[in-house]
């Protein structure tokens, strides 16, 4: 398998001015027990000019935690793929369960972000996953699978070999619960499977991220299943040393 392995941190409203420096700092300074990994920080919107200017000249990625459909004019508040990859992005995180759930983002959206992002040249981050409720019922496949199939519907499955998934189990965000590592296995080898039905080639290469509540105490064991390629991390990516351990892990 010769897929890279990445660890995203997913900062979500959280940092100051001070606060993003001192852990940025903290970050570059441990970044050489990280050279086989891709190394990805999403800073709130407001923060991410700095943090690119913070983490120029080093192996540190930058990327946004959203982006608008449209490309410019009267839409307030929202920021287009033009205006991150003005401001040093590379990466954008579409569909995190976060904006499913609280800002309304139907998987038809979420489709529509992750082609507007791929065709202004950044690289989506697709997060998929279930609900608690949906997992009892025994329907994860059916839900991931559905919110997959709407991205290749829109926008074709050789749209997702140059981008990422992260599949995140709504259960497990925040909340300490990890998936073991034999169901995030068993979700990966089912997202790669029925990617393959389709086209060999592209589930050979897409990079699938697992999320929600990694620590450096789990990361080794995720990351040593055959389809988990990384981890999108959210809580543990706001401390320095927290972070490293999992990116050392992932190494
Ligand atoms: P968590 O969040 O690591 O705090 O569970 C993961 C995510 O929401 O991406």
């Amino acid at each position: 398998m010769s897929r890279r392995i990445m660890v995203a941190g997913n900062w979500k409203m959280n940092g100051s001015n001070e606060s993003i420096a001192s852990l940025l700092a903290g970050i570059k300074a441990g970044m050489d027990a990280a050279d086989k990994t891709t190394v990805v920080v999403c800073p709130p919107m407001i923060y991410i000019h700095k943090v690119q200017e913070l983490t120029a000249g080093t192996a540190i990625s930058v990327g946004a935690q959203n982006l608008s459909v449209e490309t410019s004019g009267a839409f307030t508040g929202e920021m287009s793929s033009a205006m991150l990859m003005d401001n040093g992005c590379t990466y954008v995180i579409v569909g995190h369960s976060e904006r499913r759930a609280l800002y309304h983002e139907s998987d038809m959206l979420v489709a529509q972000k992750y082609g507007v992002a791929r065709a202004g040249g950044l690289i989506p981050i697709l997060c998929i996953g279930e609900t608690l409720e949906e997992r009892e019922a025994g329907i994860t496949e059916q839900v991931v699978g559905r919110q997959l199939d709407a991205v290749i519907a829109m926008e074709g499955v050789k749209a997702l070999a140059d981008g990422v998934i992260a599949y995140e189990p709504v259960w497990a965000i925040g909340t300490g619960k990890t998936a073991s590592p034999q169901q995030a296995q068993d979700v990966h080898a089912f997202i790669r499977s029925r990617i393959a039905e389709i086209d060999a080639g592209v589930a050979e290469k897409v990079q699938i991220l697992y999320g929600g509540s990694v620590k450096g105490s789990n990361a080794v064991e995720l990351f040593a299943n055959e389809d988990i390629d990384g981890g999108l991390i959210g809580g543990a990516s706001l401390d320095a040393e927290d972070f490293l351990a999992i990116c050392t892990a992932a190494n």
